[in-house]
């Protein structure tokens, strides 16, 4: 079992070993005491691997009961946040008990704010089944629902008491989801760490599981010194969102409907790779985001995507933080004026 300890201001394990999960009962009990567990989950998730997660809660004497909601982005609502309270409250759910996280960011992202809030923060476990989430959403304590507003508005830090990635659940994703994984995998690559690169473009989409323990060990370690140096997101957090502001901008150009958020991120890291660092890099870059069945361009016209860029909540209202990588493995963190960015983009 690899094992990485992430030093923020509540230090935790992450446990990273293919058929974790049928032993996660007893790797949660080295943590955590409470005997009591809620399982937060969606339908799709439930129906492949919550028996295998609560059967060994059981066997370790922790009951278990399990709250399930429909799978997407629509559920990380303050109407399914409600219901998980309601349940938490019914289940009578004391300080001392915990939350359970089994699925993919939406399933982590609100099981972890309502762990944040419900009786002013209760213990929880993420246990991530999509690859996004086991290299992104589940390290780092960025907890979240989305209000009318806009994505992600409402949130707070909150960091788990233990992560849990098992690669052999990766196993039952579509492949649209381990692409929409392996976007923030190359992301990982490109700025902090060119073996993995290298390791990406000797696979492809079909046989990258062969390595995916050591793929998710990389990527969750980068994300950890990330993350230990800028735990509340004020400065050097930013270089993770290589790609996002204008893969931002595509998704939203899109209506967040047929794009997914990896393709949008794919597309944004080639667009800014082409328009400000050599050639060879950018084909280098086009070429491994093709092998894992991953957009390079967009229909969308500069011109309509600028606006969107402009909106993201990263930025202030004039400015915009993009990140550029020159070299494979090196990172910089660049601040332009809206116009700026606007010359650079379309000239
Ligand atoms: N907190 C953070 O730091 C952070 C970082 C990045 C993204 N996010 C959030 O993460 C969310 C996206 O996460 P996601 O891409 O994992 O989406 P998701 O949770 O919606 O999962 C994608 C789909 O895969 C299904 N699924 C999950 N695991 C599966 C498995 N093992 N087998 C088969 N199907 C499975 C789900 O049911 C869902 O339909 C967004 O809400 C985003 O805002 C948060």
């Amino acid at each position: 079992m690899k094992i990485i300890n992430v030093r923020t201001s509540r230090p935790y394990n992450v446990l990273i070993e293919r058929g974790s999960l049928k032993k996660s009962g007893e790797l949660i009990s080295q943590v955590i005491h409470s005997k009591k567990a809620v399982v937060i989950t969606d339908d799709k998730v439930n129906s492949l691997h919550a028996d295998i997660l609560v059967e060994s809660l059981e066997k370790n004497g922790i009951s278990a009961s399990v709250f399930v909601f429909p799978h997407g982005e629509q559920s990380k609502s303050l109407t399914v946040l409600g219901q998980i309270y309601d349940f938490l409250c019914e289940k009578r759910i004391t300080r001392s008990d915990f939350l359970i996280a089994l699925g993919g960011g939406v399933v982590g992202d609100i099981t972890g704010f309502a762990a944040a809030t419900y009786l002013r923060g209760i213990e929880f476990v993420q246990i991530p089944t999509t690859l996004l989430a086991q290299v992104d959403s589940s390290v780092g304590g960025k907890t979240a629902i989305d209000i009318a507003g806009g994505k992600n508005l409402v949130g707070s830090f909150k960091q788990p008491a233990l992560v849990i990635c098992d690669s052999d659940t990766l196993r039952t994703l579509p492949q649209e989801e381990l692409s929409c994984g392996m976007a923030e995998v190359i992301k990982y690559g490109m700025i902090r760490d060119e073996k993995l690169f290298e390791t990406l473009e000797k696979h492809d989409i079909s046989n990258i599981d062969d390595v995916m323990d050591s793929v998710v060990y990389t990527c969750v370690d980068i994300k950890r010194e990330v993350v230990e140096h800028d735990e509340f997101d004020t400065g050097e957090r930013m270089m993770l969102n290589f790609g996002h502001t204008l893969g931002h901008a595509i998704e939203g150009w899109h209506n967040y409907t047929d794009y997914t958020h990896g393709m949008g991120v794919a597309v944004g890291m080639c667009i800014i790779t082409e328009k400000l660092c050599s050639p060879e890099l950018s084909e280098r870059l086009k070429k491994c985001v093709k092998s894992y069945g991953l957009p390079t361009s967009t229909e969308a016209p500069m011109s309509e995507l600028l606006p969107y860029c402009s909106t993201d909540k990263k930025c202030d209202s004039d400015s915009i933080n993009y990140i550029v990588c020159e070299k494979i493995g090196q990172a910089q963190i660049k601040k332009v004026t809206v116009s700026e960015f606007s010359v650079l983009m379309e000239g």
